[in-house]
């Protein structure tokens, strides 16, 4: 049966560690999943009766395939499935690196998608369950630096938008998280100045919020992302220049 247990899967720092503190503290159980388990463990530790670490690598599909059949065939199985694992990798025209992009790709997209290969099929039988894919504004439109990681998160916005139309009167229910700047080791390599920059417990509370209602996309901060969605509206020959002036790229 499922339940209003929630995994996240990305658990280990930055946005999802946040997520998991928040929600065993409101009081849910939380899987918590990530390669590195010593992390985990000490997730864990702040919560034992409620948060459980199932270590997952997302680019290893049968480590995917245990895991998942470990989650849903334990006693609390998660009805809200939070795929926040990702990467970043700042690369510019100067460091163009195809490794780069296909390493991204593989964790960002691919691991999203061979996540959501194992989950699916058990939602739908069960005909409910939430899962919840975090993409970024990056998505959004170009931008600078953001050569490898951009890519991937466009990829997760389509596919998401595809799979909710898909996904009506099933069910089963897909939103989309696409955050802003948020201060995480991921964000710690930029050496530039991060517009609207949140901390990773504001982010947190942010997307519980939204994950307690059920509109399709949960973006924030919501004047930087509404900032970039109109730019993205303007013609090419106004946006690009304008995102380099602004950018300072
Ligand atoms: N910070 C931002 O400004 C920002 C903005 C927009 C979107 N996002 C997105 O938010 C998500 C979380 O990012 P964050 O900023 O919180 O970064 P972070 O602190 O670096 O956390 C990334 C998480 O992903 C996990 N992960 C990475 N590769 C994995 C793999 N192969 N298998 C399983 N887990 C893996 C990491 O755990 P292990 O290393 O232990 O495996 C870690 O728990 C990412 O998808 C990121 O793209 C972040």
């Amino acid at each position: 049966m499922i339940s209003n247990t929630i995994w996240v899967v990305g658990a280990s720092s930055g946005i999802g560690r946040e997520l998991a503190r928040q929600y065993a503290q409101a009081g849910n159980n939380v899987l918590v999943s990530a390669r590195r388990l010593e992390k985990l463990e000490e997730l864990v530790q702040e919560a034992p009766d409620q948060i459980t670490a199932v270590q997952l690598d997302v680019v290893d599909e049968d480590s995917i395939e245990s895991a998942t059949k470990r989650v849903f065939e334990g006693d609390s199985t998660p009805g809200t499935i939070i795929l926040n694992a990702g990467i970043y990798k700042p690369m510019s025209h100067t460091h163009f690196m195809a490794r780069n992009a296909e390493e991204t790709m593989i964790v960002n997209y691919l691991g999203v998608v061979r996540m959501i290969e194992n989950i699916l099929p058990r939602l739908l039988k069960a005909k409910s369950g939430k899962i919840v894919v975090v993409a970024s504004v990056a998505g959004y439109i170009g931008l600078p630096l953001s050569l490898a990681y951009g890519p991937t998160k466009a990829a997760l916005i389509n596919l998401c938008e595809a799979l909710r139309i898909e996904l009506m009167g099933s069910g089963v229910s897909i939103q989309l998280v696409n955050p802003g700047f948020v201060k995480t080791p991921l964000t710690a390599q930029n050496k530039f100045q991060m517009p609207f920059l949140l901390d990773a417990d504001d982010a947190a509370k942010r997307i519980l919020k939204g994950i307690d209602g059920d509109q399709f996309e949960i973006a924030f901060p919501r004047r930087f992302a509404y900032l970039l969605k109109l730019i993205r509206m303007l013609p090419y020959a106004i946006s690009l220049p304008l995102l380099k002036k602004m950018t300072g790229s």
